[in-house]
């Protein structure tokens, strides 16, 4: 269930709650708008940080009783070090919902240090962050055993008009995560190209967006041969689906989002192991980003022009599928030798980025759960990032950062070319393990002619296989942030 959010000015000692959270950063200081709250306390409060009890780690919580505050119970909750503050508090905001949504207590009444203006937005996402689950696939447990799920919060922030449009601003995003999460963590079965190309086409309804949707058929007929070869081993009917926001100047040329919508990733002919392949229905998770960001940018109606456009399919073993050694004819007329058919994102993005061209864009952004390899380099914690442009490069960086996504460079040097050069057609799909990012986004790169363009592996951030603390097991809404603080970037 969604999180209603409220904003409320005043003293938290004064405010009737089952739950009030104090997001704190680190150090041993009382901040000045919780000294009455810690009177009614007779000092805990203080007492507790001089003792050093709550250090405002990151991560750290401490509970306390509300004793004879109108608080049923405290929980302070660490920020970190100030290094990111905008980073801190919305993790320590996600943080203290989670814990609430587990505690089953129905409402909250969240309380940070005064002074940003920007609160209510960075509090307003982290809450709806942490309190975010899929639930639809189990069966509710009976009444009596059932926790009362999060559905209230209220910040402690001005009320006045920017406080307000603050509020208004993160809860947009959060919308758009929203849309990226549920459909990362829905079933392969239950989340297929149809259904994002539906929710495409609802999300285009409801903010008045054009949306194109290409089938098979379609796709035939603008010979997308690159694309095609992925989905000819399924019987589903991939998609090829533009979303079109144009609130900008008009004629101004359009920021392009482009991701990768792989319903599920069996591997094809070179079929993956069965260990954790489960984790593959995540591989639209690049598609869910350009969705989420669709809806949140309409949301915050921004001033500016920004297509969206996806590919989604599922990629399978069959009597048809594609095989190692084929060779297909890219949209763009290059011709592609197929060594390993589990590198198919690369072919799915190929088509995408040359019919990208269309929209004469400003700049092109994709993103995709692309490379094993991407997540050996960087891991979890950041996305791999490569492009064309560098000052496109440090701009999407910039983005990610501020998103609290934070995304790494790799080079795309002319040496990784040598890897992906075909005896036999003008390019191969696989360079073998060695700088795996580097050489599929070399592959990617042959393709985004045109235009200043960045790529995103999110391989190893847009899911997790183990819990994050603030987020739980599963989708962390990557790319979507970064999308959409982009986008926010070059609005009018
Ligand atoms: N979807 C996978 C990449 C992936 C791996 C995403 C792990 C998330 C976690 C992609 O389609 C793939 O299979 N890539 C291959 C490329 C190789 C065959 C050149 C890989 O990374 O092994
Ligand atoms: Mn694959
Ligand atoms: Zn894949």
């Amino acid at each position: 269930m969604a999180l209603t959010l409220a904003l409320r000015d005043g003293d938290a000692a004064d405010i009737d709650t089952p739950l009030l959270g104090v997001l704190l950063p680190a150090g041993n200081e009382l901040p000045p708008e919780l000294r009455s709250l810690d009177g009614r306390l007779g000092g805990a409060l203080t007492r507790t940080l001089e003792r050093g009890d709550f250090r405002g780690a990151r991560d750290e919580i401490l509970h306390l009783d509300g004793g004879s505050s109108r608080a049923g119970r405290i929980l302070l909750v660490g920020m970190g070090a100030p290094t990111e503050p905008a980073a801190g508090l919305r993790r320590a905001a996600s943080l203290l919902s989670r814990q609430a949504h587990r505690m089953g207590s129905g409402s909250l009444v969240a309380v940070a240090p005064s002074g940003d203006a920007d609160a209510p937005e960075v509090i307003a996402i982290g809450l709806n962050l942490g309190a975010w689950e899929y639930i639809d696939l189990k069966t509710p447990p009976p009444e009596a055993e059932r926790k009362k799920p999060l559905t209230r919060a209220t910040i402690i922030a001005g009320d006045g008009r920017e406080s307000k449009d603050a509020l208004a601003r993160g809860e947009a995003i959060a919308a758009g995560y929203e849309v990226s999460r549920r459909l990362s963590q829905m079933p392969g079965n239950l989340c297929t190209p149809d259904l994002l190309a539906k929710t495409a086409t609802d999300i285009g309804r409801r903010h008045k967006l054009k949306v194109t949707v290409l089938g098979r058929r379609e796709m035939e007929r603008q010979k997308m041969g690159s694309f095609l070869c992925v989905a000819q081993g399924t019987p589903e009917d991939p998609k090829l689906v533009t979303m079109e926001y144009r609130k900008g100047k008009r004629g101004a040329a359009p920021i392009v989002l482009v991701g990768k919508g792989l319903c599920f990733d069996t591997g094809g002919i070179s079929i993956k192991p069965a260990d954790r392949m489960e984790f593959m229905k995540f591989d639209m998770c690049g598609a869910a980003g350009v969705l989420g960001a669709m809806e949140a940018i309409a949301r915050l109606k921004l001033k500016v022009n920004v297509v969206g456009i996806f590919g989604a399919t599922t990629n399978m073993p069959s009597g048809t599928a594609v095989k190692p050694g084929d060779v297909v004819i890219s949209h763009l007329g290059k011709s592609i030798e197929i060594i390993n058919t589990d590198a198919e994102g690369r072919l799915v993005l190929a088509d995408l980025l040359s019919y990208a061209r269309r929209f004469k864009p400003a700049a092109v952004i994709d993103a995709a759960t692309l490379t094993g390899a991407c997540v050996i380099a960087l891991g979890h914690s950041a996305t791999g990032v490569l492009g064309t442009d560098q000052a496109l490069v440090d701009e999407v960086i910039t983005a990610a950062r501020k998103a609290t996504e934070p995304g790494w460079q790799l080079p795309l040097w002319d040496d990784y070319k040598e890897l992906i050069k075909s005896d036999v057609a003008d390019i191969k799909n696989s360079g073998g393990r060695a700088g795996g990012a580097i050489t599929a986004a070399m592959f990617l790169k042959e393709f985004a002619e045109e235009y200043p363009w960045v790529h995103l592996d999110i391989a190893g951030t847009a899911y997790s296989e183990t819990d994050l603390v603030a987020i739980p097991r599963g989708p962390t809404g990557v790319p979507t942030g970064t999308f959409v603080e982009f986008v926010r970037g070059r609005a009018g």
